[in-house]
């Protein structure tokens, strides 16, 4: 979605015309969900709702950000980075992250402005760090490596803002192509670009509640997922195999555990894990077959496993799913992302999407009491530059 007046706003925060204009989408996760951080498999796609950045480059270290969507501008000096508050710490550890890999860095001015719902599964923060990576090799003339720049915003995620993520969101935001799902291995990072079903949209249902605390409750679940990978004696939860969580199953004591020391808790969240993984495979499947009625029943177990097993859900997301499944020409819904509140998805007959759309408002409204945001968005593609020309022509 082009943002209306980004040229207009550089000329008057700067008196100058920006050289360069760059921008990074937001995504839906389809399916595989916290599976990226056990070395599983996802299938993201990228969204029509992106981050904007108009820049102009300087001679010297200094970069200068106004936000248009926040209304504030923050600076910062490439040579003396020091960690603050607020969205500043999204360019600054990407800025961090660039010059520990090798990267010289020259500073720009710049404006940034974006639609993407902050706090909402949809991936706002990769998509600025997306943005400005792309905004940093243009100004410091960086040969773009999609796949090395998503691990490098990752890190910036890790070390700078210390979320423990994984790597979905940033491949997702930088490798996507317009009209396609990214089907990712997230231990070899090998991908596969999936052809979309036909006669079906991606509806996202944003329930309007945001996740507090998300930080500590994320790094939580990948604390217990260690645990679990740790007591099965592998590297990652991507190496058991779903007969043996099955087998677990029978054998433990309802409530207590697992006998030798799996806590009841890290049982449920592998099992998450690794019947997730099986789903996104299935899932694969079922779109290269044009199969959405087994795709759908796919996102339904992939949410109640959510819901169930890893406990991520909340009271509005399992409202809006519920909601979302009762309508005519749902085939499946779940959430997506992180969880804890934010957004899912459903996944809908195309012919159907108008009506979908109205009533699952008003059936959301009338259980939860809150208002819904509806998007149908469009598969948009990865990271990159615009020139002004092609900016004036959208
Ligand atoms: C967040 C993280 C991702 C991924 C999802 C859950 O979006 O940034 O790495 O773990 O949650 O699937």
């Amino acid at each position: 979605m082009k943002p209306g007046d980004l040229v207009q706003n550089f000329k008057s925060h700067f008196n100058a015309k920006p050289n360069f204009i760059v921008r990074a989408p937001g995504r839906v996760n389809l399916i595989g969900e916290h599976t990226d951080y056990n070395d599983g498999f996802v299938l993201p796609m990228a969204i029509d709702r992106e981050v904007w950045i108009a820049l102009h480059p300087r001679a010297d270290s200094t970069v200068r950000i106004a936000s248009l969507d926040i209304g504030t501008e923050s600076a910062f000096e490439l040579h003396s980075l020091t960690p603050g508050k607020g969205w500043t710490e999204y360019p600054k550890g990407v800025a961090s992250s660039l010059m520990n890999a090798g990267y010289k860095l020259k500073g720009f001015d710049a404006v940034m402005t974006g639609d993407v719902p902050r706090g909402a599964g949809l991936s706002s923060s990769a998509a600025v760090e997306l943005a400005v990576a792309r905004a940093f090799a243009c100004s410091s003339g960086l040969d773009w490596d999609a796949v090395t720049m998503a691990k490098l915003a990752q890190k910036a995620e890790i070390e700078w803002v210390g979320v423990n993520s994984g790597i979905m969101d940033q491949m997702a935001s930088a490798v996507c192509r317009e009209g396609f799902a990214l089907f990712l291995d997230c231990r070899s990072l090998e991908f596969q670009h999936a052809p979309l079903p036909k006669e079906v949209s991606f509806v996202i249902l944003d329930t309007s509640t945001r996740r507090g605390l998300v930080g500590s409750a994320y790094n939580e679940r990948h604390s217990q997922c260690e645990e679990a990978a740790r007591w099965f004696g592998v590297k990652a939860l991507r190496d058991v195999e779903e007969k043996e969580i099955g087998e677990l199953a029978l054998s433990r004591v309802e409530g207590w555990g697992v006998e030798g020391g799996l806590s009841e808790v890290a049982f449920k969240r592998a099992r998450h894990i690794i019947t997730e993984n099986t789903r996104v495979l299935a899932a694969v499947q079922a779109m290269k077959v044009g199969d959405v009625k087994r795709l759908g029943e796919l996102f339904n177990a992939s949410h109640d496993s959510l819901r169930d097993d890893f406990e991520v859900t909340n009271d509005a997301l399992n409202i809006i799913v519920a909601c979302a499944r009762g309508q005519e020409g749902c085939y499946g819904a779940r959430m997506t992302g992180a969880g804890f509140g934010g957004c899912a998805v459903a996944l809908v007959a195309e012919d159907k999407v108008t009506a979908f759309t109205q009533t699952l408002s008003a059936a959301y409204r009338q259980r939860s009491g809150l208002e819904a945001a509806v998007y149908v968005c469009k598969a948009s593609a990865g990271a990159g530059v615009v020139s002004l020309e092609e900016y004036d022509k959208l």
